[in-house]
């Protein structure tokens, strides 16, 4: 990984040059964070297990028709990607009541929604990533009211056949976050799922048991943060190598 440039270093990722123009390589870091980095620490084999498991959720999805940035894998912890301008909103969507919709609204934990509902947050580690309506992502420039329209509709799509997914090894999809960024493909330009669909940026709830199988276990302190992965993974069928 030393011998790319750096273009960019999240909390749990970091992007580098790729070889070819307009690709980059994303390596997945075993950090862990919380509550905008108040809490940190480090999981052992986690950023193995979200590549993996990143990489199987992108490829599924894209079997479908919803275009995303990941083109393949390349090791343990990197992915070639292709190169996309992020829009600046975390978009949320909610199946059943966990989290910051609870501590805002009231709603007790594990809640079903009388339908998904999706929340926007303004990408911005400054203010706290704030929660943020339609009206100012494009009063602000931040999308188009045409590419807010295909965010949403793309990520009601992701939502559908991710719970379907995940219903299927009895898991319940909670929520989760997702990011889009646009992607220039010669005079086209698209809007692409982009980042990461893991659970460090999903909630996953045993259907049977309702553990939680996600990051609430780090952010919580609940312990077996990487065997809680580690069982996401092997349901998945797709344990890592090595
Ligand atoms: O904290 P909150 O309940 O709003 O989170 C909703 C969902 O979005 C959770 O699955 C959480 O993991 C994810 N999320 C994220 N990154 C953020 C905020 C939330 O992945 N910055």
């Amino acid at each position: 990984m030393t011998r790319r440039r750096r273009v960019y270093e999240g909390k749990a990722k970091v992007l580098f040059e790729g070889p070819e123009p307009g690709t980059l390589v994303q390596y997945f870091k075993d950090d862990a964070t919380a509550f905008n980095g108040e809490k940190k620490s480090t999981v052992t084999g986690k950023g193995v297990l979200n590549n993996r498991i990143s990489e199987h959720l992108m490829s599924r999805l894209g079997e479908i028709g919803i275009q995303n940035h990941f083109i393949r894998r390349l090791n343990m912890r990197e992915q070639l990607i292709k190169e996309v301008e992020i829009i600046p909103v975390e978009v949320i969507i909610r199946n059943i009541a966990a989290g910051s919709i609870c501590s805002r609204l009231g709603i007790t934990e594990g809640t079903a929604l009388p339908r998904a509902i999706i929340e926007y947050c303004f990408k911005s580690d400054d203010l706290n990533d704030p929660l943020v309506s339609e009206e100012h992502i494009t009063a602000f420039g931040w999308a188009t009211p045409q590419e807010l329209d295909e965010i949403m509709n793309l990520s009601l799509r992701v939502n559908d056949f991710l719970s379907g997914l995940f219903t299927g090894i009895g898991i319940r999809l909670v929520d989760f976050k997702l990011e889009f960024g646009r992607y220039y493909d010669g005079d086209e330009v698209q809007i692409i799922l982009a980042d990461e669909i893991s659970p460090d940026n999903c909630r996953l709830w045993d259907m049977a048991t309702n553990e939680k199988l996600d990051k609430d276990r780090f952010r919580r302190d609940l312990g077996g943060v990487e065997d809680a992965y580690q069982e996401v993974a092997r349901r998945l069928g797709i344990l890592p190598e090595g």
